[in-house]
């Protein structure tokens, strides 16, 4: 099967600029691929708007396509899901191809555990050597029947299970992925599932759940569920990806002169680290226009330039901020003084390992990054410029390219196909918003 990391592409930018103007970035990634497992799983009709029409989300939608579900779109955002119940999913054809989509692979394995058929989930190279343990382990627990290659990697094979039962699991890392996984499992298993999870994690599962009429129970740290009930499709309205926005509040900060709003974002608390730490250090942001669509609150973001400072970034904002911190090392590269992250090992694996590849990048641009265990510490400077590689990785595509704002030398950045997987046309927005990229 085609996928962008076959293609080579190749971002180059001239140094220096700034960003003005308004936009709305493309759909929130995790709460795309949410509407279409739950939209599928639901009785009746479930229109989506706003939907991601990434490489991520749509191997999502392929992939309950391809289980017999009938879904029409994207068409401009729009997805029409004609949900076959709990029940309904009919055994592929082939394997499962999920392209570089942790979230899908993740929890799929949680909600194809409970179906009647077998089936075998396949990714491309980076996907398949993320962890995959960390949710085969507890779904067998629940007596669920998964195998992995040895290292506990995809290809994943999921195979029917007499019955699955609910557990009270504790989660080892502070990972929606994993929760969400057990709480799909949860809707099959006979009585109650529960997840404890160490710090809170984005809540866009339980937020959905609640949305298609479902009883998901929060106290504290826990959330729990019954299993036997049914959804009942609705309508969906996917905000702007917060992920995406945050590539833009990082380039008006650090671009003297700049001046963004950007319209419709996402700002779930479990998700809006990236605005607390850039306010810490010294950011100017204004929130304004805030609204709550369909169970998830949103918001207009204006950034204007500002002098950034090094700050020590709180441990208790990693996880809210987890998929920002490519774009947050740029920051700290642009500031005056010295930033330390800790505690965030678990950006070693991502769809890279995002702690190396970005020291790596950036002491080639010029900057003192020194890798730790579980963070970076960070000596904010004058960078140059150079040519780097994303090592395929979206997120750190696009921060590199807005590093480019303060370089004193153009940019080249290598491997940057896989930027659709979460940001199709992040070139032409980009420039829109007066950054100099060119694509080829
Ligand atoms: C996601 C959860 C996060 C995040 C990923 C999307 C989700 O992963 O990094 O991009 O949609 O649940 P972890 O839960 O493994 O931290």
């Amino acid at each position: 099967m085609s996928n962008s990391s076959t293609t080579n592409v190749t971002f180059t930018l001239n140094s220096g600029g700034r960003l003005s103007g308004t936009a709305r970035v493309p759909g929130d990634k995790s709460i795309s691929h949410r509407s279409i497992m739950l939209g599928s799983l639901a009785e009746g009709t479930t229109e989506v708007s706003g939907f991601l029409e990434g490489e991520d989300s749509l191997a999502t939608l392929k992939a309950f396509q391809a289980m017999g579900v009938q879904i029409e779109g994207p068409d401009n955002g729009k997805v029409m899901i004609r949900g076959v119940g709990l029940h309904g999913l009919k055994k592929p054809d082939d394997d499962l191809y999920l392209g570089n989509s942790g979230t899908s692979m993740r929890l799929m394995c949680g909600l194809l555990a409970g179906q009647q058929f077998n089936t075998v989930l396949t990714g491309d190279k980076s996907l398949s050597s993320r962890p995959m343990r960390r949710v085969i382990d507890p779904l067998m627990q629940m007596g669920a029947a998964l195998g992995a290659t040895q290292n506990g990697t995809s290809p994943i094979t999921v195979s029917v299970s007499e019955s699955l039962h609910g557990i009270d699991y504790t989660l080892p890392v502070a990972s929606a992925q994993i929760k969400s996984c057990l709480l799909l499992a949860g809707l099959y298993a006979d009585g109650k599932t529960c997840v404890t999870e160490p710090a809170p994690t984005r809540d866009h599962t339980e937020r959905m759940l609640q949305g298609f009429g479902y009883t998901v129970h929060r106290d504290g740290a826990k959330v729990c569920l019954r299993g036997k009930g049914h959804l009942q499709a609705t309508s969906i309205d996917v905000p702007a990806d917060i992920s995406s926005a945050a590539f833009f509040m990082v380039g008006a900060s650090i671009a003297e002169g700049s001046d963004v709003t950007l319209e419709h974002v996402g700002i779930n608390p479990t998700r809006t680290g990236v605005i607390d730490i850039l306010r810490l250090m010294g950011a100017n942001i204004e929130i304004f226009n805030e609204r709550e669509v369909g169970g998830e609150p949103v918001a207009d973001i204006r950034i204007r330039s500002s002098q950034l400072k090094g700050i020590n970034i709180p441990e208790e904002l990693v996880p809210l901020a987890i998929d920002e911190f490519p774009v947050l090392f740029v920051a700290a590269s642009c500031s005056s003084g010295q930033t330390i992250l800790t505690g965030a090992k678990e950006l070693r694996v991502k769809e890279s390992d995002r702690i190396q590849v970005m020291a790596d990048g950036l002491q080639i641009m010029g900057i003192d990054a020194q890798p730790t265990e579980d963070g970076i510490v960070i000596q904010g400077g004058r960078l140059q410029g150079g040519t780097v590689t994303s090592h395929g990785d979206h997120r750190i595509s696009m921060s590199f390219a807005m590093a480019a704002l303060c370089c004193q030398d153009d940019v080249t950045i290598e491997d940057c196909a896989n930027v659709d997987t979460s940001f199709p046309g992040f070139v032409s927005l980009a420039s829109q918003l007066g950054l100099s990229i060119f694509s080829e």
